[in-house]
């Protein structure tokens, strides 16, 4: 298949009927990738089951792994779900449009296929204009999970996408790099109380603030408990560079010390270290990395776009700096422990 590229920029916005074009694609069963605040989508016409299918085929993901239907107005989420609950409606007001996911009960309108065959439904109003404008032009809810190949770190641009997906898929929308870089906050409305099933931008404080009362996932909260994540796509093995991963945490001199130590018995072409714009000078054997600045706040913003340069370096192993304590902590370290599948190194003394 010859993917067709198109550019969007938020000063123009689309080129002449490049957006209706796009949208016709989506309202005739074929797949867009599209810019939004959090990664790339890829979108596909959220009432066709044949649609849903060619996701599934593009990414090579599970077909039990749900999707999340994007909508351009809060107008279109009454026909997609079977009641909205009170806590809906103030989360809507507060957080949308914005990086926030809510799931519902689903109404018939929705295919089992785009819900992974739950009787569940997750709806996202993204922010980005661009990607509303798309889908208010489609006329259709838009399913769209992240625009990159299952197991590969979410697209934060569109040379990410192209990487993943050039070919598999009818048009890629250029619209830079996105602000946030870690996908949308998921509350899973269907449970008495309101559950967090994976941590985005909108942090479980602001949530509480919203709305009162919320819960972590128990499959979040620690992974001692032994439950199973309740998104389905948090138990799959995620965001993976294709070297091994470690991170460090602890106090910051003795995280640079340990790392320092274990790089030397590598060479250094083959050695990566996840590092900050604020570290990145302390570590003179292998190849840094840094995913952003830790002053500035974006760290989250580049964490994807790092975890897919080591893959371009070929290293063999890679060494992470922890950062918990920065702007989106909770979302920037349950993204980077899946990366290293789990493989933590807690230092302690000095
Ligand atoms: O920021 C985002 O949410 C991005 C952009 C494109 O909007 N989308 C995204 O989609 O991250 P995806 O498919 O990569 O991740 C969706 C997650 C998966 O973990 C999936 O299991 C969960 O949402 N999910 C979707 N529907 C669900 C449902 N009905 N119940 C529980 N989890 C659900
Ligand atoms: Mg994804």
């Amino acid at each position: 298949m010859n993917t067709e590229y198109i550019t969007w920029d938020r000063e123009r916005g689309y080129g002449e009927g490049e957006r209706e074009r796009a949208a016709q694609i989506l309202r005739r069963g074929g797949l867009v990738a599209f810019p939004t605040e959090t990664v790339y989508g890829l979108g596909g016409n959220g009432l066709l089951p044949a649609a849903a299918a060619k996701i599934y085929a593009a990414k090579g993901r599970p077909s039990d792994n749900p999707l999340i239907l994007h909508i351009s107005s809060p107008e279109e989420l009454p026909p997609l779900v079977r009641r909205i609950p009170e806590a809906a409606g103030k989360l809507m007001e507060t957080f949308w449009p914005g990086p926030m996911t809510l799931i519902f009960e689903k109404a018939e309108l929705v295919p089992r296929e785009t819900t992974g065959g739950l009787d569940t439904v997750a709806v996202r109003m993204p922010e980005h204009s661009g990607a509303r404008e798309l889908i208010a032009c489609a006329g259709v809810p838009v399913a769209a999970p992240s625009a990159n190949l299952s197991g590969r770190p979410s697209p934060t641009s569109a040379a990410h996408v192209r990487e993943d997906l050039d070919g598999r898929i009818d048009m890629i929308i250029d619209g830079g790099s996105v602000g946030i870089g870690l996908e949308s906050t998921i509350i899973d409305l269907t449970e008495e109380v309101p559950v967090i099933l994976r941590p985005g931008a909108i942090t479980e404080a602001m949530l509480a603030e919203a709305i009162g009362e919320v819960r972590l996932d128990a499959g979040l909260a620690g992974r001692e408990s032994g439950a199973p994540p309740k998104a389905p796509g948090m138990k799959y093995r995620h965001y993976a560079p294709r070297a091994e991963m470690t991170i460090f945490e602890g106090a910051a001199e003795a995280v640079t010390e340990r790392i320092n130590r274990l790089a030397r018995e590598y060479p250094a072409d083959k050695v990566g270290i996840l590092a900050s714009e604020e570290t990145r000078e302390r570590y003179p054997h292998g190849q840094v990395v840094t995913a952003g600045s830790r002053a500035a706040g974006t760290i989250g913003k580049g964490l994807y776009g790092a975890l897919r340069t080591f893959d371009h370096l070929g290293v063999e192993v890679i060494f992470s700096e922890t950062f918990s304590g920065e702007r989106d902590s909770e979302a920037i370290m349950n993204r980077l422990r899946k990366a290293a599948g789990h493989r933590v190194e807690t230092l302690t003394g000095k």
